[in-house]
């Protein structure tokens, strides 16, 4: 259903759904047909695409980018309606009226939030999904892009990739997911020790602020500039689009993926790992990935070690890299794999290399029950603390852990320079991951990812234990779901994420949004100083 400016038609719709729908709250009463009303009589040019819970279309909308399954059940409260902004009028809109009426506002762009706070609240909602927003500009001349918070990494991937080769931007190695969270918390991925995360090349922004103005870095200043490269998604106002700075890319780039078990001394080739991935060169990032694997020839289990990488220059080049720096890790030479850069990206999401790069606009997802948690190391675990997590890993057999090295570019740019205070002195971030196919197992796992992030305490960061904030862990304190956090709840979890930027984060808070309009369960608390 879709409101329409015609008076007529809009009155038999207010007519017919004023009577038929009436939500409550403890403090008043809102209906759809007011909040409908406003949306009309603020709708300038076309009208807002809407969908109530009696449109045919409401629940496919609601559940197209539900990642987490557990997001997905018929007890998850549901919103009040659905907005699909087809321009950024609909968005000015669509905040005027939620602040009118006093009802929350969730923005959603790729609905990856681990915790699903783009599309779930505990008070009367909207979903303001920017979906229909996802255009690309690329100037490959200028070596620029404006990209709308609604397009995916994968889509900017393309439209980069379809203007040149020698293009690309440092985003994320996952292509499903949306600019507008991604940037927003920081976004680091497979060239971020060259380049940085994705906030780092930002240069301009338009957003929606708490009075429903278009701002750019011009108008919102500095403070506010910075809150949003990296402050986390849903705090300061809905960001319409992003003007980023591309990243060169040589013709041909070298990946490889290569597992080593425990019985092929995994553990040795892990603890040098730790000593010299952030050591490497800027232009060449080797990831590693821990789980659990059947042993060979044997019904036993064993650990794994993934090691994959992508660098920035042909296979000559990185096979000295490799062989002066990594001997121990034995590669091949068929290890070694040129391409373009654009076929890394599909490398890099696990999607074969020879298909068609039209696979990165397809937006589907899997969908799974899920639970994240992050961690950054700042000391080498010792070789006795690998066998104990080994073990840990061998008895659970729940979880992946995921490292990323950091250093490189990542360490020259200060803690302060934007949100994302992760920088030098970091050697590598952990994301541990369990997924699972059943409701039923949703305590087990989740308990178990629990006593893993617990036992791993004294190998990673402390005072504070640091955690990324595009991984969104509501585990990490206090939180409050109608997002009413006090500073002193909110410092808790925001240190782990923010570090000493978090107090600056609610300054700029409380001078762009002192009444908290725009809150979910960790949004940045707004106070008076
Ligand atoms: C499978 C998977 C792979 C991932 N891989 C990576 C990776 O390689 N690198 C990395 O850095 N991260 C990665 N992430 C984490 C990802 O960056 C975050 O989940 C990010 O917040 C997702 O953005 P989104 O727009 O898809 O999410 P959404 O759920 O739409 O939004 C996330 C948060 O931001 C807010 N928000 C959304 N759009 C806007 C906007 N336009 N303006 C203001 N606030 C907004 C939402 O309200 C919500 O609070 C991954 C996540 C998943 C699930
Ligand atoms: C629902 O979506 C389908 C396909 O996009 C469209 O044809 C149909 O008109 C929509 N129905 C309503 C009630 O909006
Ligand atoms: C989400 O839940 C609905 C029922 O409300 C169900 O029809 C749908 O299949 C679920 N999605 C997935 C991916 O399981
Ligand atoms: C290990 O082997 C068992 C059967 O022996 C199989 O069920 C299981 O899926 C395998 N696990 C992995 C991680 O390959
Ligand atoms: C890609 O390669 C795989 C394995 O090498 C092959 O099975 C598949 O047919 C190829 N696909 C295309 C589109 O060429
Ligand atoms: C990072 O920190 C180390 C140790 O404190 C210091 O020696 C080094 O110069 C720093 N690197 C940069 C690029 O600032
Ligand atoms: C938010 O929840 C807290 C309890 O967690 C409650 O005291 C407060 O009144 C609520 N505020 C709003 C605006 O709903």
């Amino acid at each position: 259903m879709r409101t329409t400016t015609s008076f007529r038609s809009f009155l038999l719709l207010f007519v017919s759904i004023l009577f038929s729908f009436i939500i409550c709250s403890n403090a008043f009463v809102i209906t759809h047909g007011d909040f409908l009303t406003c949306i009309s009589l603020h709708s300038k040019t076309t009208s807002i695409p809407i969908y109530t819970p009696e449109n045919a279309n409401y629940t496919s909308i609601l559940q197209s980018t539900i990642l987490v399954l557990g997001f997905n059940s018929s007890t998850t409260p549901k919103p009040f309606l659905i907005l699909t902004p087809l321009e950024e009028s609909h968005v000015q809109t669509a905040v005027i009226c939620s602040r009118k009426h006093g009802i929350q506002i969730k923005v959603r762009s790729g609905g990856h939030d681990f915790e699903g706070l783009s599309y779930v609240s505990d008070i009367p909602f909207i979903i303001v999904d920017l979906s229909n927003l996802r255009e690309v500009n690329v100037d490959a001349e200028n070596k620029l892009a404006w990209v709308q918070s609604g397009a995916t990494t994968g889509e900017l991937y393309y439209k980069i990739a379809e203007k040149s080769n020698i293009l690309g931007f440092p985003a994320a190695t996952c292509t499903t997911v949306g600019i507008g969270g991604y940037i927003s918390g920081g976004g680091y991925g497979a060239m971020f020790r060259k380049y940085g995360t994705a906030g780092d090349n930002v240069i301009d922004a338009r957003m929606v602020d708490v009075h429903g103005r278009v701002l750019n870095r011009k108008s919102m200043g500095e403070g506010l500039f910075w809150a949003i490269r990296g402050g986390g998604g849903g705090s300061f106002g809905i960001v319409l689009s992003w003007k980023i700075r591309l990243a060169p890319v040589p013709p041909t780039v070298t990946v490889f993926r290569v597992d080593r078990f425990l019985a092929e001394g995994a553990t040795l080739l892990v603890h040098k790992w730790q000593d010299i991935a952030h050591r490497l060169p800027k232009e060449l990032i080797l990831f590693l990935s821990l789980g659990v694997a059947n042993a060979t020839a044997k019904d036993e289990k064993t650990v794994r070690a993934t090691f994959t990488s992508l660098f920035l220059g042909d296979a000559k080049k990185l096979k000295i890299v490799m062989k002066e720096t990594f001997p121990e890790l034995g590669l091949n030479n068929n290890d070694f794999i040129e391409m373009r850069w654009i076929q890394s990206i599909l490398f890099l999401d696990n999607l074969p290399t020879n298909s068609s790069i039209d696979i990165l606009r397809g937006r589907s997802t899997v969908k799974s029950y899920f639970k994240g948690k992050s961690d950054y190391v700042r000391q080498p675990i010792s070789q006795t603390g690998l066998e104990l997590i080994w073990e840990r890993l061998l008895n659970d057999e729940l979880a992946v852990m995921n490292l990323t090295p950091y250093g490189g570019r990542m360490s020259e740019i200060a803690e302060s320079e934007t949100p994302f205070p992760h920088r030098n002195g970091t050697l590598f971030k952990i994301l541990y991951v369990a997924a699972w196919n059943e409701v039923a197992s949703s305590e087990k796992y989740i308990n178990r990812l629990r006593k893993m992030y617990e036992f791993m305490t004294p190998y990673v960061s402390k005072s504070p234990r640091e955690a990324y904030v595009n991984y969104r862990d509501l585990d990490l304190g206090e939180t409050s779901k109608n997002g009413t956090a006090s500073y002193s709840q909110a410092k808790v979890w925001g240190t782990k994420y923010f570090k000493g930027n978090f107090d600056k984060l609610v300054y700029v808070k409380t001078k762009v949004d002192p009444d908290n309009f725009f809150r979910n369960e960790q949004s940045i608390p707004s106070i008076a100083f």
